[in-house]
């Protein structure tokens, strides 16, 4: 008898490997005719800061969103600690989501609450913490990166990076393993934007947690990154450490690299 499983197509999971926090495999995301993503191919390693570059509107910010499960692919798994996301419901997501923290581009604070209220929102909606306890958590996360002071002052009255390093805060209150950054020194001044790294990095080294970056600013990418992949035309072109990185010949991360100024023409 002809077994009525035998057609079914097996999924190409992965194989589990602990080095790796998310690994992602065949992600494909079209939106109408526009298809963004098309095959991705990604390991984001534990405790290191992984960027992911590529040019405006390749797709990087629509990857981010399905590591976290805000957008689902057409195809493809996304493993996170080994489990795929993908086939999750809304109400199991959201115990996913709680792993990350997400740093959105252009910040994304609410601009009636108060710093105070920012920071405090995520603790407020996902635990059953006191008014006392999480003043005591919004307070130290506002010290430690420097915003003493400000609990008070809406964002409209603070300056780019003092806004970036809110959502930062806020992203970092739950304690997360992940943490995701979306284009976080656009539009900051050179000695903003070497801030914003150190903060990066310091946050990463201190709490050890798994940094997934996305960034056009190579001179940052070069600074703080442990492992760099290219997305472009809907998939991972390259990969590597930034070593690496600056060796390869790919044609479009060559031009990435020198229009950027970070190397010379060869
Ligand atoms: N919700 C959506 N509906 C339809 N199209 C979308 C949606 N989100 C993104 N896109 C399209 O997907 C493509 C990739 O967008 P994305 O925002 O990921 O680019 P990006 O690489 O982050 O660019 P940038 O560096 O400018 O932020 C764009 O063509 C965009 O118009
Ligand atoms: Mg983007």
């Amino acid at each position: 008898m002809v077994s009525l499983f035998r057609k079914r197509k097996v999924a190409q999971v992965p194989v589990r490997d602990e080095r790796f926090q998310i690994q992602v495999r065949g992600l494909h995301k079209r939106f109408g005719d526009n298809e963004v993503l098309r095959g991705v191919d990604l390991d984001i390693e534990r405790h290191q800061i992984n960027i992911i570059i590529g040019g405006s509107g390749q797709g990087k910010s629509v990857l981010l969103k399905h590591l976290i499960g805000l957008i689902k692919p057409d195809q493809g798994q996304i493993l996170v600690d080994g489990m795929d996301i993908v086939p999750l419901k809304d109400y199991q997501l959201n115990e996913v989501r709680r792993k990350f923290g997400m740093l959105f581009q252009y910040a994304a604070l609410f601009d009636s609450l108060t710093v105070e209220e920012n920071v405090a929102f995520p603790l407020v909606e996902h635990t059953k913490k006191s008014k006392a306890e999480v003043r005591e958590i919004v307070r130290a996360k506002l010290d430690a990166l420097g915003l003493h002071g400000t609990e008070k002052r809406f964002p409209s009255e603070l300056s780019g990076g003092m806004r970036k390093r809110v959502g930062l805060a806020r992203a970092l209150v739950l304690e997360p393993d992940i943490l995701m950054y979306d284009e976080p020194t656009t539009g900051l001044d050179p000695i903003a934007t070497k801030n914003v790294d150190n903060m990066i990095a310091e946050t990463a080294e201190r709490l050890g947690v798994t940094s997934v970056v996305i960034s056009h600013d190579m001179a940052s990418t070069f600074r703080i990154g442990d492992r760099i992949a290219m997305l472009n035309e809907g998939t991972i072109v390259v990969v590597g450490t930034p070593a690496e990185i600056m060796h390869n010949d790919h044609p479009v991360l060559r031009e990435f690299l020198t229009t950027s100024g970070v190397v010379g023409h060869r």
